[in-house]
């Protein structure tokens, strides 16, 4: 693998305005000659956009947690293989919107399913690739979720269904992801998402830079 290569994700809750960022900070990196690729969970491949349309239709709420952890993971195998792995060992900058993280935090943390078995799971899906560096832009489920709701009613979002889920598994996904970025500080950095866009971008660009330049890359 190139040591050009860096795989960034990105974690946060509903409404944490990864979906703005991560544009961004691809045309800031762009701008400066790094090789992008933008990718998403769950989805970036054919298969994985099939794998979610399963996941999140409104239709399906009689799905099992452990059905959804494992969907979530099999869409994940397939981007890691089809996509991001390819991207890595040519030398490319992956930023990619959630990963493994969201299933520990979400079906983990969230729906109560066992930890080491979540973790085990996700590593065989990914083949134990681990992200560089992950971003969590935190924001109170409360205030995410309205963010979210306004733009649904603008027509300019959508709420699925797992966004519609109770208050109190937003809140613990939320503290799921502090504590996942509290036992690994040297990948995670938490980034204060009730900052404006602009803010929360200028403190992504200087993470990033920063990382960048530990590398030399
Ligand atoms: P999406 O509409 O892509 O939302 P967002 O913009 O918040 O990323 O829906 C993804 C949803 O799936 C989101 O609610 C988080 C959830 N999710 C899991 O529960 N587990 C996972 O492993 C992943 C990747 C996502």
């Amino acid at each position: 693998m190139s040591v050009l290569s860096l795989l960034v994700t990105f974690e946060g809750p509903e409404g944490s305005g990864k979906t703005t960022q991560i544009p961004l900070l691809a045309d800031y990196l762009r701008e400066r000659g790094y090789d992008v690729l933008c990718t998403r969970e769950p989805g970036g491949t054919a298969i994985g956009e099939q794998i979610r349309e399963v996941i999140l239709s409104s239709k399906n709420d009689s799905i099992g947690h452990e059905t959804e952890a494992l969907l979530f993971s099999a869409a994940r195998a397939q981007i890691v293989a089809q996509v991001i792995r390819p991207a890595l060992a040519a030398g490319r900058i992956v930023l990619c919107d959630r990963y493994a993280d969201s299933t520990i935090a979400y079906q983990g943390y969230g729906l109560g399913l066992d930890l080491e078995a979540l973790r085990a799971i996700t590593t065989f899906a990914t083949g134990g690739l681990i992200p560089d560096l992950t971003f969590y832009i935190d924001v109170p489920a409360d205030i995410g979720l309205a963010r979210k709701k306004g733009q649904a009613g603008s027509g300019a979002g959508e709420m699925n269904r797992l966004d519609q889920k109770e208050m109190a598994y937003h809140t613990r996904v939320r503290k799921g992801y502090i504590e996942m970025a509290r036992q690994a500080p040297e990948r995670w950095a938490v980034i204060d998402g009730t900052h404006s866009a602009a803010i929360v971008q200028k403190t992504l660009r200087e993470r990033l830079d920063e990382e960048l330049k530990k590398r030399g890359i």
